[in-house]
């Protein structure tokens, strides 16, 4: 059973890994095989799907959805297994505008609902008028769950002293070994609200996957880097990771990874390689 994470509406659970979908869409002959790589996924486990607008300006949508609607045609899952992610971009953000966008999510997902809907990064559009139109499609149905992405401590205090502010489920942000300035106070101050954070780039866009130290760690323990780095990241409460991969045997070894309890040695060896934050940084963006 995988670990799961509960978002701070105390509803709704969502599994500690998912599957990103970043650079899917982008191109008309990959769809077939793009499709194929979610469809197996979904066969080898994986409920949680992480997309957005963005992501082939909703090629990577289309393409999600086609993979699930022949997923529950043919029975392999269930709507209420899955949980959808998307994100609306900080432009079409705003009262109106994010619900527009929303709506034209769902026709590309062509779902009902979408199950979190984030913020992509903070724009010019005020935050109290994208948290009203997340609201009114929360009332509507059309999505179960709102938060944010990119935003640092003082966006989130900000979000949080706005009328329904405090509803804001989880924060998708950049963390990983090598990027793990969020643990100075950002994360911190998620956990102790109950917000969970979804890592984004958890093998740093594959870099970890081939760094010396890692690899060590992973040697001993039998598993491969990415997967060290993943269960690293994995190893904390409220913590989500959504890596991206198309690739059969990737996936396989990353849903395998959720499952790796790391020993303290690992732990310590990660540590020297990449320190622990002694102070405030700007938080990475990707
Ligand atoms: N909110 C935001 O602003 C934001 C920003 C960036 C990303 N994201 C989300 O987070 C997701 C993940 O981040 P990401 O795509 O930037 O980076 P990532 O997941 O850290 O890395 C993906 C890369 O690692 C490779 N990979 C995956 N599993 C591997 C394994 N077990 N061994 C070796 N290589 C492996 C993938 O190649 P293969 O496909 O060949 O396996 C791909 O090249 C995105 O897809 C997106 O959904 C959100």
């Amino acid at each position: 059973m995988m670990r799961t994470v509960l978002l701070s509406d105390g509803q709704a659970v969502l599994p500690a890994l998912g599957l990103g979908t970043w650079r899917l869409g982008e191109s008309a002959p990959q769809r077939a095989a793009e499709v194929t790589a979610l469809r197996e996924a979904i066969a080898l486990g994986y409920r949680l799907f992480d997309t957005a607008e963005m992501y082939g300006e909703g090629g990577a949508e289309a393409v999600l959805g086609e993979a699930l609607r022949g997923a529950m045609a043919a029975g392999e899952v269930t709507r209420n297994e899955l949980f959808i992610v998307s994100k609306v971009y900080p432009h079409n953000a705003g009262r109106r505008g994010a619900v527009a966008a929303c709506e034209r999510s769902l026709r590309r997902l062509g779902l009902e609902a979408i199950d979190l809907y984030l913020l992509h990064w903070r724009g010019e559009h005020p935050l109290a008028e994208t948290l009203q139109a997340f609201e009114a499609l929360q009332a509507a149905g059309r999505i179960h769950a709102w938060g944010v992405s990119n935003f640092d401590v003082a966006d989130l205090e900000e979000l949080a002293a706005l009328p329904g502010g405090e509803r804001c489920a989880a924060n998708q942000v950049w963390y990983s070994a090598a990027r793990r300035g969020v643990e100075f106070d950002l994360l911190p101050w998620m956990r102790a609200r109950g917000m969970a954070l979804m890592a984004y780039s958890p093998i740093d866009q594959a870099a970890l996957a081939r760094h010396p130290g890692l690899a060590a760690v992973a040697r001993r323990l039998g598993v491969t880097a990415a997967q060290v780095a993943l269960a690293w990241v994995l190893r904390g409460e409220g913590v989500v990771a959504i890596p991206k991969s198309t690739a059969p045997a990737h996936l396989r070894a990353n849903l395998d990874a959720a499952a790796l309890a790391l020993d303290a040695q690992a732990l310590a060896e990660i540590d020297r390689a990449f320190a622990p934050p002694r102070r405030k940084t700007t938080l990475a963006m990707n």
